[in-house]
């Protein structure tokens, strides 16, 4: 029997570390990563990797032209694949119909349509992207009205891993959900994208579920996680308000074995490419389904964020005689969470751009976002940047001689600074960090920070 073979549309955060588990666990498939981006293709085939992950680089570089290829030739790749996943972006809409909520689903769609185009045989098409429920349906009418004489199984089988942790995510998961249809034919494929993970996944950890529920379930981990985010920031609110303290708080309720000590950091609000735009297209399916009360019951979960990131801004400028303009802040870290390069969506984004609206300096650090990426995400070229934002290669050098320091990514290398030290070179400092009141040397400490003296940073 001939090896299958899987390819896989979008060489992003999901598709590249996804198909480079998959083909280090199972050298008997050939997985093929395509996508339309040629530099993105290139950097896979490259030492320097599009996408920052502990240990994905070792395990690209052990299966990388054995069973493992990245190439920019979608159509041909396809055609001979036997399993096609889509692993392509869905953003916000952000134009006509849903816009501000909806999925954007033309990446999805033209996959559909190119799939369909490639002809090649029956196909199993896996929808890895996040997507709203019921888009297997467009996906298959696409495929069928193609009449190219082949046929094509649709399956739901949604990611979960997270950023930073991607690799021990996708080696050990909490489960993988797999949908399909309850045809016979449908079945059979579920039974084949099964075999995939049961190569390395214990079957008992491999859900499998009607199409429609597997959708869901996506939307619905995302913004059950997301709400709880938001639950422990707005008693992060009350506690700075009452003297409480939210750390012995979340910890105190996360030893109700019903509730659980997970995602219980308040934080600066939560950030990264999907959590926002899973709960608002979840607000928009609420509402197509004329379900107006159950969208607003989500929506706090949003604005309850932004009041998170604002609330920061606010203290800062508090702090510092309501004015910031013409003073060196510096920023450490601008990644939405540490261990990972991505900064979509990521809370410093807003935040540094309202400091920069204040008129303040930014010395800005952070080990693996990129200048350009730090760029474009405020929306500033690099000539508008200068004399206002500073980009530093190490984390002494943002703080040196600035008036404050806003601590905005947990990298763990912020953590063994000298803050004692770097409190001796500011100006007039101030030490924040994650959406809690004005820290102390002795208070860094205790939250395990590398800091001696006592005294107010
Ligand atoms: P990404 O933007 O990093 O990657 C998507 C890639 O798809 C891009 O490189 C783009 O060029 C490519 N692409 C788009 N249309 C294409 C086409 N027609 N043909 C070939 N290539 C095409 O996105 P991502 O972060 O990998 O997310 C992908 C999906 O997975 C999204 O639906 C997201 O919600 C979901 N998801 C993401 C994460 C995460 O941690 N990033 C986790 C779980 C699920
Ligand atoms: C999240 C989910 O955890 C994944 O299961 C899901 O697959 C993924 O979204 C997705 O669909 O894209 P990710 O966004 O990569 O993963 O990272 P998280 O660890 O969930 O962190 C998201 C944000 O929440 C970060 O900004 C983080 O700092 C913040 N966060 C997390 C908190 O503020 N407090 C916490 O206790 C945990």
């Amino acid at each position: 029997m001939e090896a299958m073979k899987i390819c896989c549309i979008g060489a992003g955060y999901v598709g590249g570390p996804t198909m480079a588990m998959i083909a280090h666990k199972c050298s008997d498939i050939e997985v093929t990563v395509v996508d339309l981006n040629e530099a993105r293709i290139a950097a896979w085939n490259s030492g320097d990797l599009p996408v920052y992950e502990p240990g994905l680089e070792e395990i690209v570089s052990q299966n990388r032209e054995k069973n493992l290829f990245f190439s920019t030739d979608v159509d041909d790749k396809v055609r001979e694949a036997d399993v096609i996943f889509i692993s392509v972006n869905t953003p916000t809409k952000d134009y006509g119909s849903g816009s501000g909520q909806a999925a954007d689903l033309r990446f999805v769609e033209s996959c559909a349509r190119g799939i369909a185009r490639a002809g090649g045989g029956d196909k199993i098409v896996v929808e890895k992207s996040t997507v709203p429920v019921r888009t297997a349906q467009m996906v298959k009418e696409i495929l069928d009205s193609s009449n190219n004489g082949h046929s094509y199984q649709v399956i739901s089988n949604p990611e979960f891993l997270a950023e930073g942790t991607a690799m021990t995510d996708l080696e050990n998961p909490d489960r993988v959900l797999i949908g399909g249809d309850t045809s016979d034919a449908g079945q059979v494929a579920v039974e084949k994208v099964v075999s995939i993970y049961a190569q390395w996944v214990p079957r008992e950890r491999i859900i499998t579920t009607n199409l429609w529920s597997s959708e869901l379930s996506k939307l619905t981990a995302n913004a059950f996680l997301a709400q709880r985010i938001s639950s422990i920031n707005a008693i992060s609110a009350l506690c700075e308000a009452s003297e409480a303290n939210v750390d012995e708080v979340a910890k105190a309720i996360g030893t109700d074995s019903r509730i659980g000590p997970k995602f219980l950091k308040s934080s600066i609000g939560f950030g990264g490419s999907c959590f926002q735009k899973d709960v608002l297209n979840l607000c928009y399916l609420c509402r197509h389904f004329d379900l107006p009360q159950v969208a607003e019951y989500w929506e706090q979960v949003i604005r309850m964020n932004e009041y998170q990131k604002e609330r920061f801004v606010t203290r800062l400028l508090d702090s510092m005689f309501n004015t910031v303009s013409g003073k060196r802040i510096a920023i450490l870290g601008y990644a939405f969470k540490k261990d990972t390069n991505d900064a979509r969506e990521s809370p410093a984004i807003g935040i540094c751009t309202r400091l920069l609206e204040e008129k303040a300096n930014l010395a800005i650090y952070d080990p693996r976002v990129t200048k350009q990426s730090i760029l474009s995400t405020l929306g500033w070229s690099e000539e508008s940047a200068k004399g206002r934002v500073e980009f530093c290669t190490s984390a002494e050098e943002a703080c040196q001689k600035s008036h404050a320091i806003a601590l905005l990514t947990e990298w763990d290398e912020f953590k063994e600074l000298d803050y004692t030290k770097i409190y001796e070179k500011m100006h007039q400092p101030a030490i924040l960090f994650d959406g809690r009141n004005l820290l102390d040397l002795e208070e860094l400490r205790k939250i395990g920070y590398r800091a001696n003296g006592i005294g107010r940073v």
